[in-house]
């Protein structure tokens, strides 16, 4: 498995339970080799798997919605886009800037442009850039982003990504969120607490990626002590929630009971002082 594959089978998470997720879209991106795969992942990891990506969707969904109500004319910087359709949901007024590694950056305007020309999508403002956060430095990425970028209210999504990158590069992109963001603006961050190292649910996890990974690929199996986010210099956390909790709230005929049974992302939405 490539880290790559890791969006399709997020976006088609999304797809299996749209109500929840409110992704009306992620169903495009399905396709036979991804949902070829998941039986087994959902088998062999947890069954929660799919239900639980789009508790975590849903939560940006509303956020992304209360965020750009009240900020019109605003930017949303997704960093590891993957196949998110968050966009698409949103005002036309709102810029989109999406990054990720070249090939799903390529092959995601491709696709985007295919669907919109063909009235699938509605005509979004989007700007694709493909960085590669492990090998671009912090000054090559701010130089990049601040020419699209110009005083506008900001909300950047890093979600689903930081599992697979190291700390020092994590302290790198906090780095460039702080030097293009004002205050006001919000960062949403999703990551697993190093409680859950100790769980039969993650051990299946690594197992799973360290079976299947027949690349380069590193993988840095990051876990991240909420303490990590009130120590952000520049940035405050106002808000800290888990898919456990957001089950309670989105799925309330079927809440997730026991945080240690399941894969339980933390979702956190920290704003620039
Ligand atoms: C699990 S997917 C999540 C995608 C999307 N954020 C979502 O939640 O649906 C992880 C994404 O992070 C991207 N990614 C991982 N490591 C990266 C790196 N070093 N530089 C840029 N993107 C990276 C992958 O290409 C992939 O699209």
């Amino acid at each position: 498995m490539q880290i790559h594959e890791t969006a399709f089978i997020v976006s088609t998470y999304r797809s299996y339970h749209e109500s929840v997720s409110k992704d009306i879209y992620a169903k495009l991106w399905n396709n036979p080799k991804t949902e070829a795969i998941i039986p087994e992942i959902l088998d062999s990891v947890s069954t929660n798997e799919s239900i639980l990506h789009s508790l975590r969707n849903r939560f940006f969904h509303e956020s992304l919605q209360s965020f750009f109500s009240k900020n019109k004319g605003g930017v949303l910087i997704n960093f590891g886009a993957g196949f998110s359709m968050y966009q698409f949901l949103l005002g036309a007024d709102v810029h989109t800037i999406e990054i990720d590694k070249k090939d799903i950056i390529e092959y995601k305007k491709n696709q985007i442009e295919v669907w919109t020309e063909e009235g699938k999508l509605p005509e979004r403002n989007t700007t694709y850039i493909s960085f590669d956060f492990n090998h671009d430095s912090e000054e090559t990425m701010i130089t990049e982003l601040n020419k699209f970028i110009n005083q506008q209210p900001i909300f950047i999504v890093l979600e689903g990504v930081l599992f697979f990158l190291d700390r020092k590069v994590t302290d790198k992109l906090f780095t460039v969120f702080k030097n293009i963001q004002s205050s006001g603006d919000v960062v949403g961050s999703v990551s697993y607490i190093p409680e859950i190292e100790h769980t039969d649910v993650y051990k299946r996890l690594l197992h799973y990626f360290d079976s299947h990974n027949n690349t380069n690929d590193s993988f840095a199996h990051q876990t991240i002590p909420t303490s990590y986010y009130t120590q952000i210099e520049g940035y405050r956390l106002v808000e800290h929630t888990d898919e456990c909790k957001l089950s309670k709230i989105y799925t309330p005929n079927t809440p997730l009971e026991d945080p240690n049974e399941i894969l339980n992302e933390h979702l956190y939405l920290l704003e620039r002082v």
